[in-house]
Order: structure tokens, then sequence, then C-alpha cells
């Protein structure tokens, strides 16, 4: 078993996530790329729940998995991609759906902003045809309807109404996510996911956008799944943070919790940063923070953090924590089973003894120590404490 097919030893639970009115629920997904160089397993086990008109931000550096699991809830990745796990929409399972209901699904129940609305939107046709689409695939209007519904979506996005007739490359970088952002809400979906919706914008309306996702998601109760490297954007913006590290959360809670509070030391880097809209650099490595994300073909065993990890233990280089109650001091007791913890983390300073590890006659094929074992600990190990019991 390589090490990133271990799991941590202490994990978050479907079942320990729970929370009522939920319209997502991802349990343990896993999303693998077959390549030519061997498999890429770009999202490891991630549980995590939305209720109507929550917004959940989700951060990480550059190739986190963020975009991977975003496109994974409405299957919309390449066919070299292997999902596991369950991803329930409304308690429906997203993974086994037929395609005809995934077609319904899609657009109809949720939508995406993609990443770089430049290449989302088809350049030879009009953008007003384009959020039309949608609304005419799925029989929701006549020709004529979608055409005074598309108006109304525009100016619903701070656009006048004649730019239906504009293309793509007639508007600014801000307009075009406008439409996106118009395309998205065009069937009046009940959960959208925006990825990187403001990350090539200049500040100015970069806030506009914010602002105006903001209040659509006040206005329609929608559910919004908000993707981003800057954890300030998604401080301002949503109820609640997970932080994404080489395919895993390492952090959630709610988002000043974690933005003020960050207890794992990627968290609290990311929280630090302050990115600069444009710098490319920052994107690859928070301000503070030395080395490089991970390659996922090749994560280091034990926390994969811990390369870069400025106050790992020895015992990290082989031992892996999955999300445990973070809101409070090392050293207090947990809490009872019965109370869900809002802030979690997956690091080892946050179990009530960081320095205690598994006993190794417990971990089974184990009879050494477990500096003497770098290759233990993961699913097999014993838990060291209890696992947390919410996911984000
Ligand atoms: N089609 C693919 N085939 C193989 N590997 C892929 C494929 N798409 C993405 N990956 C890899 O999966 C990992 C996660 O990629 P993903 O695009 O989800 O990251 P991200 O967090 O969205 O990054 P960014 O912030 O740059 O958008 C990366 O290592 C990436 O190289
Ligand atoms: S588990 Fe260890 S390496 Fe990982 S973040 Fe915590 S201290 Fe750092
Ligand atoms: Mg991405």
């Amino acid at each position: 078993m390589t090490p990133s097919e271990r799991q941590p030893e202490t994990r978050v639970t479907a079942e320990a996530g729970t929370r009522p009115g939920r319209l997502l629920d991802l349990r343990d997904v896993a999303v693998t790329y077959r390549s030519t160089a061997g498999d890429v397993p770009a999202v490891r086990g991630i549980s995590l729940d939305l209720a109507e008109g929550e917004a959940l931000g989700v951060a990480g550096e550059s190739g986190s998995g963020k975009s991977t699991l975003a496109m994974a809830v409405l299957r919309l990745l390449p066919r070299t991609a292997r999902v596991g796990g369950e991803i329930l929409l409304d308690g429906e399972d997203v993974l086994t759906m037929t395609w005809g209901r995934l077609r319904a699904v899609r657009w109809a129940s949720a939508s995406v902003v993609f990443q770089g609305a430049q290449h989302a939107l088809n350049p030879v046709r009009r953008v007003g045809a384009q959020i039309a689409e949608p609304l005419l695939v799925h029989g929701l209007a006549t020709p004529a309807e979608a055409r005074s519904r598309v108006a109304e979506l525009l100016e619903q996005v701070g656009l006048p109404g004649w730019r239906a007739r504009s293309y793509p490359h007639e508007l600014s970088g801000g307009q075009r996510q406008r439409v996106m952002i118009a395309m998205a809400l065009a069937c009046s979906p009940r959960l959208i996911i925006a990825d990187e919706p403001t990350t090539a914008l200049d500040v100015m309306i970069q806030a506009q956008v914010l602002t105006l996702i903001r209040s659509l998601i006040a206005d329609r109760g929608i559910g919004l799944i908000m993707i981003s490297h800057d954890l300030s954007v998604l401080a301002a913006t949503c109820d609640r943070l997970a932080v994404m590290y080489a395919g895993r959360v390492v952090e959630t809670g709610p988002s000043r919790e974690v933005f003020a509070g960050a207890r794992h030391p990627y968290g609290r880097a990311l929280a630090e940063a302050f990115p600069t809209v444009g710098d490319f650099a920052s994107r690859l490595a928070p301000r503070g923070l030395g080395g490089d994300p991970p390659d996922p073909m090749r994560l280091p065993g034990g926390c994969s953090f811990h390369p870069r990890c400025p106050v790992a233990l020895p015992s990290c280089s082989w031992r892996e924590v999955g999300l445990w109650p973070a809101g409070r001091t090392p050293g207090d007791a947990p809490p009872p089973d019965t109370v869900p913890s809002p802030h979690t983390a997956a690091c080892v300073h946050v179990l009530p003894d960081p320095e205690a590890v598994p006993d190794p006659v417990t971990r089974p094929g184990t009879g050494a120590g477990p500096e003497a074992d770098p290759e233990a600990g993961g699913a097999d190990a014993a838990p060291a404490a209890r696992p947390a019991k919410e996911s984000a």
C-alpha cells in the first residue's frame, strides 16, 4: 500500500458528520486520474456537507484538488478519472445516476461557474444564446420567454440586457465572469459551485463580483461552494471554510474561526498569506511557507505536509491523523460524542496529547516501534484518540 492510499488513523466518518437539512453530502470522495505516468490521486477521501442557503469556501494551493472535487460533484471529470465514495445531492447519489437523470440535474438543480470564464464561454456564440441554452435544453422556457429571462438575468448580475448580443471577446474579464454567473443562475438551481470566480479580476471588480454573489445567495437561499486559493476572499464571503492540502481537507470550521484562529500549520500559513491578486507565485506557495506543494504521485508518507511543516514532530513522517476537534486548547478533554465540533484540524497538535503515539504492539503486522517502521501507521494503526464529530 502506498502512502497516498493509506487512510488517516483518526477519520471523520460520514455518520459523524451528519447534520440536518443537507443539500449536498460528500462521503469519503476520492478521485484518481489515470495517466501514462501512473495514477494521480488528486482527491483522497473527502467528507463535506452543505445545507441550503449556506456558503462553504474551499481553499488550497494550486494542485491541491479543489477543481477536481468541484467537477466530481456533477460528474464533469474526464474519462480518465476514477471516482469513489458517495456524492449525495438532495439524498440522491450523483455517481449512480443514469445519464438522463444527470442531464436533468445539471444546471436545473446544480450548476458550476467554471474556473477561467474566458475559456468556459464559446467564443463564436453570443452570450445571450449561451445563457438561454440550459433554459431551452431543459424545456423551461420557449425561445421568446428565454430571451426575456436572459435580459432579466443580465440585469440581475449588473449588465444591461442588450449585452446578450455581445460575443465573449467584446466583454471585459469582469463582465464575462458576470455572464458565467447569469448562466449558472438561469435555471434557478439550488446549488452553485463557483471555481475561482474572481481570481483573474482586479481588486475593484473582484469586490463587485463577490458582493453580487453574496447578495444572490442571501436573496435566493442557494447553497454555494466557492473555491479559491485566497482564504481572505473566502472568509469574507462564506459561512464555513475547508482548507485542502494534497487532496485532503486538513482544516474546517466557521469562517471567522478558521481565518483568525487556524489550528493546522498549513491553514495558518494560508490565512497569513494575503496573496496578491494576479501574482501567480503567491498561488504556489503562501508567503512565509517554504517548499512546493507535493506531487500527488509522490506524496510523502505520514502527514503529507510534514516536509514543509515548521512544527512537525518526529512521528509526523510516518503518522497521519484525520480531522479532530480543534476549537479548544490542546490538552482539554474532547467533547462528548453527542456534541458536534464545528472547528476541526488534521494535525497532531490538536490531539489531547500530541506526543502520544499509537501503541506499536496494537498495530497489526508490526512488531517494531513507529520510528523503526516508516511504512506503518495509516489505516492499520490503532486510533490514538477519538475522531471529530463533524465534517465540513
Ligand atoms: N486530467 C488530469 N489527468 C491527470 N492529472 C490531473 C488531471 N487534472 C488534474 N490533474 C492533477 O490533479 C491534481 C489536482 O488538480 P486540480 O486542478 O484539481 O487542482 P486545483 O486545486 O484546482 O489547482 P488550481 O488552484 O491550480 O486550479 C494536480 O496535481 C493536477 O496536476
Ligand atoms: S501533523 Fe505534524 S507535520 Fe502535519 S501539520 Fe501537524 S505538526 Fe505539521
Ligand atoms: Mg482549479
